[in-house]
């Protein structure tokens, strides 16, 4: 093996064989221009390309899993067409077996092969994928069952597709010339991994996944978002917020014809589905999701509380937690101006150790940085971890969607 791959035994109880971690290189890996194009990417570090050949082998040959850094998160990637590599995406990640998966393409033409081949994108997918592909925008499309295994779909009419915008991961897909079933690299329930360590400390450290691909810290470092554009009316339905805002997404749609424009609506605020709601293709409804180990609590300190739910000073938050949690650390995830952060050298309590989000008027930069906070502060040592809400505008919708879930308590606070 190269210099750059590093064999990592760690001694850990529960590990049945020892988790490679191999580093790739980004910049050294170009594609051609056009999604059109099913031409191989140009790969110039010989390090990377070993890899990357490794991966697929593990992929295509032995039907096994690999981690793979993707612009948003890790994913946890397997063969898509082939059912017994799906069925070990579950295994590892003790995922309910009715969630179903995104596929990932490297390119149109392998998007082509998974769908029935009569089928024509709607103006609207059209205008998506040339402004948003690749990159974190996931689109159902109607799934050819003869083609995507059911474990895929979970019995769904349609499939979810994405065209990474990592250049590690779609030249991994690209080298093994097979699309990807991946999930968040995460065991099921737990934050999205944003970094390879990440992944080694969580499904590395429990002996489930043999190979990580590192390309270091994912930018959106928050999922794709889920965009539903098959329903009769034509509108988009926005299933889980992500990586592409909806104020992107009606921007797009104002380069249509105003006759017959598609309307961008958004689960909850523009429309309520109880079947959906109950469904596990709404992403994140059903099941417990984002959480570390350690108890999380969402803190209001913008939004006006519900009617009978009373407000409490910061100060007093931090010393109710320490009278009834008896934490020997808090951690806070707070933006980097927030007003909260004058209180934290005064406080007598266990120290509070702060990791700063973005600036307020800095959302993307706060949705890169909430799954990597949670899980450096709970490795750190933090026994409770207080998140600071932000705005709900841009990617602001996406961070305050995933707070609320990894939240197990919410608290309206005034300074
Ligand atoms: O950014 C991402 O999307 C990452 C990276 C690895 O690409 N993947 C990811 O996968 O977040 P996962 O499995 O953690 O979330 C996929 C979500 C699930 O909540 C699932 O319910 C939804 O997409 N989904 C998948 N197929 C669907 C379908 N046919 N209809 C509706 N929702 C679907
Ligand atoms: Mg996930």
């Amino acid at each position: 093996m190269n210099a750059l791959c590093r064999t990592l035994t760690r001694n850990l109880r529960t590990m049945a064989s020892p988790t490679q971690l191999l580093e790739c290189d980004p910049a050294s890996i170009a594609f051609p221009d056009s999604l059109d194009s099913p031409a191989l990417p140009v790969i110039s570090s010989p390090s990377t390309l070993d890899a990357l050949k490794l991966s697929a082998h593990h992929l295509l040959a032995l039907d096994d899993v690999v981690a793979f850094p993707t612009e948003t998160v890790y994913g946890l990637g397997a063969n898509a067409l082939s059912p017994p590599a799906v069925a070990r995406i579950f295994a590892a990640k003790g995922r309910p077996q009715d969630n179903p998966l995104i596929v990932h393409v490297s390119s149109l033409p392998m998007l082509r092969r998974i769908l029935p081949d009569a089928y024509a994108f709607p103006p609207a997918y059209s205008t998506l994928m040339s402004l948003f592909w690749p990159g974190p925008l996931t689109l159902l499309f109607p799934a050819d069952a003869r083609v995507v295994p059911r474990g895929v779909t979970a019995g769904h009419p349609s499939v979810a597709v994405r065209v990474p915008a990592h250049p590690v991961a779609r030249a991994l897909i690209a080298l093994a010339d097979a699309p990807l079933a991946a999930p968040s690299a995460n065991a099921s329930g737990k934050p999205s991994p944003t970094r390879a360590v990440h992944v080694l400390n969580d499904l590395g450290a429990a002996g489930r996944v043999h190979v990580i691909l590192d390309g270091g810290s994912c930018t959106v470092g928050l999922e794709s978002t889920v965009v539903d554009g098959l329903s009769t009316d034509g509108h988009l339905r926005v299933l889980r917020p992500g990586g592409v805002t909806v104020e992107d997404l009606e921007r797009a749609m104002q380069t249509l014809p105003e006759e017959g424009r598609p309307r961008v609506l958004v689960h909850r605020r523009d429309y309520e589905d109880s079947v959906v709601e109950s469904a596990p293709t709404t992403p994140g409804m059903k099941y417990r999701h984002y959480s570390p180990s350690v108890p999380v609590t969402l803190l209001m300190t913008t939004s006006k509380a519900p009617p009978g739910e009373a407000y409490v000073s910061f100060p007093d938050t931090l010393t109710s937690l320490a009278s009834t949690q008896a934490p020997r650390k808090i951690g806070l995830l707070a933006p980097s101006d927030s007003p909260l952060l004058q209180h934290l050298s005064k406080s007598t309590g266990p120290p509070v150790e702060h990791f700063a989000l973005g600036a307020r008027a800095d959302p993307a930069t706060s949705a890169a940085r909430l799954f990597d906070g949670l899980l450096t502060l709970e490795s750190g040592g933090a026994d409770v971890i207080l998140v600071e809400e932000i705005s709900e505008d841009n990617e602001g919708l996406a961070f305050m969607n995933r707070a609320r879930k990894a939240a197990g308590e919410i608290v309206y606070v005034r300074e």
